[in-house]
C-alpha cells in the first residue's frame, strides 16, 4: 500500500519514519515535483494545485491540519476524492490554552498591566464582573467544544453559536442568520472558530461587529478572511471594540508594515494557535488508513457543499 506525502515546510522526514513505524505495510513516497506515482492514498499540507490535480485515483486524500478552505478553493478541478481533515489531533487543547490565555488576559486586565509596568506605574484596577464578561463562541465544533469546556471552568457565562442548531449544558446556544444579532448583542468576547467558506468570508465585517457591546473582544483563531480587517481597526480604533488577540491574517505572514502591527489593542500571534501535533495526526491518519481498508466508514470527511 503506498501513500504519497507533500509538506509545504518540506520537513517531511520525519513524517515518514512515524508512518512507517506505526504501519509497516505502508510504502511512503515524499513528492518533490513533476508526475505523481500510483498511490491509494495521499497525506499533504500546504500542496499545490499541480499536485492535487494530480490526485485523482487515490482512495482518500488526508489533510494534515484542520482547515480545508486552501483546498476547497480548488473547486471543480479538484480531483471527486474523499478528502479527510485532521480531527482534534492535539489541537483542541492547544486551542482551549490559547483562548483561555486570551479571555484571561482581558478579564484580570493583564493588557492594561503591561502597558502600566512599561510606564512604571503601580496601581491596582478594579475587578471585572466575571456576570458581564460572557464569551461567545462561534463554531461549536471539533475544537470549539474543548474551549466552551475549558471556559467553563472559570464560570465565565458560555454562548455559543452555530450554523445549524446544537443544543450543550451551560451554553446558550443560538443558530444560523437568525440567531447571530441576538448572540452578538450578548457577547463580550466573540472567539471565532469558524470554518472559512464562501458563506463566512467577511461574515465579520462593520455591521456584524457594531452588533457587539461597547467595549467588546475579538479573538480570531480560525481564518483571517473571516473578518473585515478594515472594518475591524475603524472599531477599536473608534473604542466600540476594545481590544483583539489574533492568530489569523487575511495574509500571512502579517506584512510588514501593516496597521495591525502598530495598534497596542491588537494582540498578535503567527498563527500558532493549534500546531499540528505529528504524533497524534499520525496515529489518527493510520487508524483512518485502516478502517477505510476494512471497509469501514471514517469520521471528518469534508462535505464539499457545507465547505468543511
Ligand atoms: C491550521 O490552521 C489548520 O487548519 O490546521
Amino acid at each position: 500500500m503506498r501513500l504519497l506525502l507533500y509538506r509545504a515546510d518540506g520537513n517531511t522526514a520525519p513524517w515518514v519514519r512515524d508512518l512507517t513505524a506505526l504501519m509497516p505495510a505502508l510504502e511512503v513516497l515524499a513528492w518533490d515535483g513533476g508526475a505523481v506515482p500510483a498511490c491509494d492514498y495521499a497525506l499533504v499540507w500546504g500542496a499545490p494545485a499541480e499536485l492535487l490535480v494530480q490526485l485523482a485515483s487515490v482512495k482518500a486524500l488526508f489533510l494534515a491540519g484542520a482547515g480545508v478552505d486552501a483546498v476547497l478553493k480548488l473547486g471543480d478541478a479538484l480531483p471527486e476524492v474523499p478528502i479527510v481533515r485532521l480531527g482534534d489531533a492535539g489541537m483542541g487543547v492547544q486551542m482551549a490554552e490559547y483562548v483561555v490565555h486570551a479571555v484571561l488576559r482581558y478579564f484580570r486586565r493583564f493588557d492594561d498591566y503591561e502597558s502600566q509596568a512599561r510606564d512604571g506605574v503601580w496601581a491596582p484596577l478594579p475587578l471585572a464582573d466575571k456576570s458581564d464578561f460572557s464569551v461567545g463562541v462561534m463554531g461549536m465544533g471539533a475544537l470549539g467544544t474543548p474551549v466552551l469546556d475549558a471556559l467553563a471552568h472559570f464560570g465565565f457565562p458560555l454562548r455559543g453559536w452555530s450554523r445549524g442548531a446544537r443544543q450543550r449544558d451551560g451554553v446558550a446556544c443560538f443558530a444560523g442568520t437568525a440567531g447571530l444579532g441576538e448572540f452578538l448583542a450578548g457577547t463580550r468576547v466573540l472567539v471565532c472558530m469558524l470554518p472559512l467558506t464562501p458563506a463566512t468570508h467577511h461574515l465579520l465585517d462593520r455591521a456584524m461587529l457594531e452588533q457587539l457591546p461597547r467595549g467588546a473582544y475579538l479573538i480570531n483563531v480560525a481564518r483571517g478572511a473571516l473578518v473585515a480587517e478594515p472594518d475591524l481597526l475603524a472599531l477599536i480604533r473608534s473604542g466600540h471594540l476594545a481590544g483583539a488577540t489574533l492568530d489569523v491574517f487575511r495574509n500571512e505572514p502579517l506584512p510588514s508594515p501593516h496597521p495591525f502591527w502598530g495598534e497596542p489593542r491588537i494582540a498578535i500571534t503567527p498563527h500558532i494557535s493549534a500546531l499540528t501535533v505529528r504524533a497524534d495526526s499520525v496515529r489518527q491518519i493510520v487508524h483512518k488508513i485502516s478502517a477505510l481498508e476494512r471497509g469501514e466508514p471514517i469520521a471528518d470527511v469534508v462535505d464539499r457543499t457545507r465547505g468543511y
